[in-house]
């Protein structure tokens, strides 16, 4: 299965089979991303990145094709995302994907880019249906009950900003360079989290939603009061804001699991997954360790290669719809 991404700023192809054993593997996986191509911009720029994913598309499929070792006659289906993201980008990809598949007369499978992240775990894991998936991403923070392919069950989510983005407007108001989260979280490491009080939004809340708009605004605040920031200020900034969304975020899934509980059958071991970019941070792993560790439940965090936005996902979910007869 081939499979294709391009739903934001990074352009990806990646092959990935199931072997003998019934394991799936993945034989290659390329990811060109264009963050220096919307770096003077401090985010993406939707025109920028569908033209950077015209121009690197083919040359993407060329490589994944040629680290797998495999022809294109020998690929069986063609997935490519399809949505959300940004239109310039998912035509690009579902396009190329559509033509490599009439002209090799096989199936093509649009994509929905949060079902690659939700399957991720079982594609590196071989984790088994039903699990909890966390998605912390740049566009979105969900928690979501996965009881199977195609079946989502939606059991919070943000009510104003996504983590990943709070990340990245608390490193710009902070001066930090894009993308935010690894700017924030190597400043983290220096800082002392204790010397600014900040918010732990939606801590106590009976709902599973997220709320980060108001931490951030909390964070300007102190900014501004401390102004002009020295570089230990911007430490100091950035562990307590870290340090705010991770209990922020321990404390919802802590909700989460005692109500998983309840829907699993007695003896079933709980499982959480993770997915997205703010994934890959240590800070959040580490609240999502302890969270899990409360709940005896097991915590499967994939590679950070494959928790932020790749292709591998994509071929893996389309393999699945495959497999399970699900072509259009
Ligand atoms: O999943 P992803 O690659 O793209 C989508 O949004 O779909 O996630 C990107 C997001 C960005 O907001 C980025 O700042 C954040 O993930 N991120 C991090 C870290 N690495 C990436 N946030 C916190 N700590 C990190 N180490
Ligand atoms: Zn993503």
């Amino acid at each position: 299965m081939l499979g294709l991404e391009s739903s934001c700023d990074e352009t990806a192809a990646s092959i990935v089979a199931r072997g003998a054993d019934g394991t799936a593997r993945i034989l290659s996986n390329i990811v060109y991303s264009q963050v220096e191509d919307h770096a003077a911009y401090g985010g993406v720029v939707p025109e920028i990145a569908a033209r950077a994913h015209v121009e690197a598309m083919d040359g993407i499929v060329r490589a994944a094709l040629a680290e797998a070792a495999i022809r294109i006659d020998a690929l069986d289906a063609v997935a490519a995302t399809t949505g959300p993201g940004l239109v310039g980008g998912l035509i690009v990809g579902a396009m190329t994907g559509r033509a490599i598949a009439a002209a090799r007369d096989i199936p093509f499978l649009g994509i929905n880019h949060l079902e690659g992240h939700a399957l991720t775990p079982r594609l590196t894991d071989g984790i088994a249906y039903p699990y909890l998936l966390l998605l912390v991403s740049g566009g979105h923070s969900q928690i979501i009950l996965v009881r199977g392919l195609g079946q989502y069950e939606r059991w919070g989510t943000t009510i104003d900003d996504a983590l990943g983005e709070a990340f990245d407007k608390t490193a710009k108001l902070l001066g930090l360079p894009h993308p935010g989260g690894p700017s924030v979280e190597r400043m983290a490491s220096a800082g002392n989290a204790a010397r600014f009080r900040l918010p732990r939004p939606m801590k106590g809340d009976p709902r599973l939603d997220f709320s980060f708009s108001g931490l951030k605004t909390a964070v300007r605040l102190a900014a501004e009061a401390a102004s002009p920031l020295s570089d230990n200020d911007v430490a100091d900034l950035s562990a307590a804001f870290q340090a705010a969304a991770a209990d922020s975020l321990g404390d919802r899934v802590d909700r989460a699991l005692a109500r998983l509980r309840t829907v699993l059958p007695a003896g079933t071991q709980a499982v959480l997954a993770v997915a997205g970019g703010v994934a890959a941070n240590q800070a959040i792993r580490a609240a999502l360790t302890a969270a899990t560790a409360r709940h005896g439940a097991q915590l499967v965090a994939p590679p950070a290669a494959l928790c932020t936005d790749n292709a591998a996902m994509i071929a893996y979910a389309g393999l699945e719809r495959l497999e399970a007869g699900l072509i259009p």
